[in-house]
């Protein structure tokens, strides 16, 4: 697939067949966080592939009881190490940036894999955490369920988005482009 298809086609998935999804897919989607650039290279990322099904459960119990989740055969839990950037107003922020880009391809990558993705950020940060032995200096900055869509029409074109002239601006915020 080329990237403008994948962009393009990415959507939110939260419906799930039970098929089963290779290792080798994981891995491709994995890889391709793993190549993900970040504030003097640092990789603040660690993610963990969750296969057991009580475990998946559980995990979708602590998302706000959004149970589709474990529905789909993997779920995969990005966290990330906070560390502090003295020449950036992010500071021990800047982790999360370094994160959501990475946790991105790997979003990216699975679309490209014919799977389905859905970005997962409202759950019981602590409680997860103790779910999945995360160490203290880690937060979980999001989760995803990864498998095949139950529905054929999942990976539908983005249309729902703001119009380009309201988001783009020409040389100062709220300047029109021509
Ligand atoms: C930071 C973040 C948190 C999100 N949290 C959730 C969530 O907890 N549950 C959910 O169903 N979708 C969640 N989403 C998915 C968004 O609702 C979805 O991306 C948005 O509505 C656009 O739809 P699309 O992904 O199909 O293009 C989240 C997305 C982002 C980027």
């Amino acid at each position: 697939m080329d990237l403008w298809s994948v962009l393009n086609t990415r959507r939110s998935v939260r419906s799930f067949s039970p098929r089963p999804v290779s290792s080798e897919a994981i891995e491709r989607a994995l890889e391709a966080a793993r190549a993900a650039p970040s504030a003097n290279n640092i990789q603040p990322w660690k993610f963990i592939v969750v296969r057991s099904a009580s475990s998946r459960l559980r995990i979708a119990e602590l998302s706000a009881g959004q149970m589709f989740i474990a529905e789909a055969p993997v779920v995969i839990v990005c966290c990330v190490r906070r560390y502090r950037d003295e020449y950036s107003w992010l500071q021990e922020r800047m982790c999360l940036v370094d994160g959501s880009i990475a946790f991105t391809h790997l979003i990216l990558a699975a679309r490209a894999e014919g799977l389905g993705t859905c970005w997962i950020g409202a759950f019981s940060h602590d409680e997860l955490k103790r779910h999945l032995g995360v160490p203290g200096d880690y937060d979980i900055l999001a989760l995803t369920p990864l498998g095949f869509p139950k529905d054929e029409n999942a990976f539908r074109p983005v249309v729902d988005r703001k119009p380009f002239e309201d988001v783009v601006f020409l040389d100062h915020f709220g300047g029109e482009m021509e």
